[in-house]
């Protein structure tokens, strides 16, 4: 089936109507499915899939073909949401050049229309300034960065006056540099609120309040997959408990099977030689 997504000018007419954007992540085709299901407005695949789905501690690891690899697996069943990829760690921060080709790689070798990168210091903002002229657009990614976690943590950011304005700066220079959204991560609720009136492009927040222009999360803390989440999501089901007990009694059926239509051992000794 061909796709007829909605694309980055979408999003912001929904601003611009008052709109709520809806975002889930998705890492293979499996999760794709209920996020397309979902009737949401933009599927990422998000470099956190390196903790959600191949049980590393930090979204660090995961490499570019890896991340390739999972966003193929997700636009085979994306349709209608617009599809965006993260650039995994040390894809872009080693210079232009080298992002370029690795967003080449998500707009060439997979149906994503757009990548996000993490941050807006100053070598990230060439990045991004290069990206856009290249024609990827580019969705920003600020607070709660979880490619800096060994300097940042992953708690709550931008707690002081002096760091709210940081970022909200920050947020002004990705819009500058041509960022179609933006991503807050983990911030105060009044930063984003404040934020999203300050900026013509949308504010899509995770861990930042109601008042975003729209909301984002990862898919697999929203069902109770993961083993634990983060203080700002509320599961809307335990789904791995569910399906623990449900593989749990399947198991228990099949052995209680086994034990009534299966002669015991000593009634059908081994063969000798065997
Ligand atoms: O990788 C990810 O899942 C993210 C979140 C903002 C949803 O970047």
């Amino acid at each position: 089936m061909g796709r007829l997504p909605l694309t980055t000018r979408d999003l912001q007419n929904y601003k611009r109507q008052g709109r709520i954007i809806t975002a889930l992540t998705a890492w293979d085709a499996l999760s794709g499915a209920w996020v397309e299901a979902s009737g949401c407005d933009v599927a990422l695949v998000g470099d956190s899939l390196a903790m959600v789905s191949l049980g590393y501690p930090t979204t660090l690891p995961v490499s570019l073909g890896a991340m390739v690899h999972h966003a193929q697996a997700v636009g085979r069943v994306i349709h209608r949401p617009l599809l965006v990829a993260d650039l995994p760690f040390l894809s872009y921060q080693c210079g232009a050049e080298q992002a370029v080709a690795a967003a080449g790689r998500f707009l060439k070798e997979t149906p994503c229309q757009a990548v996000k990168l993490e941050g807006a210091e100053p070598e990230t903002m060439a990045v991004i300034s290069r990206l856009v002229r290249t024609g990827i657009p580019v969705m920003g990614h600020l607070g709660l960065t979880p490619q800096s976690v060994h300097r940042l943590g992953w708690g709550r950011q931008a707690c002081s006056a002096s760091d709210q304005e940081r970022l909200r700066q920050k947020a002004l220079d990705l819009q500058q540099q041509g960022c179609f959204a933006l991503v807050l991560e983990h911030i105060p609720s009044a930063l984003a609120s404040g934020l999203r009136r300050e900026l013509n492009i949308p504010v899509i927040g995770i861990g930042a309040g109601p008042d975003c222009d729209g909301q984002i999360l990862v898919t697999a803390d929203l069902l109770g997959l993961t083993p634990s989440q983060p203080p700002f999501v509320k599961p809307r089901l335990q789904a791995a408990e569910m399906f623990k007990q449900e593989l749990r009694g399947w198991c228990h059926e099949q052995r209680h099977r086994e034990q009534t239509a299966r002669p015991p051992r000593e009634d059908n000794p081994p063969r000798p030689g065997y």
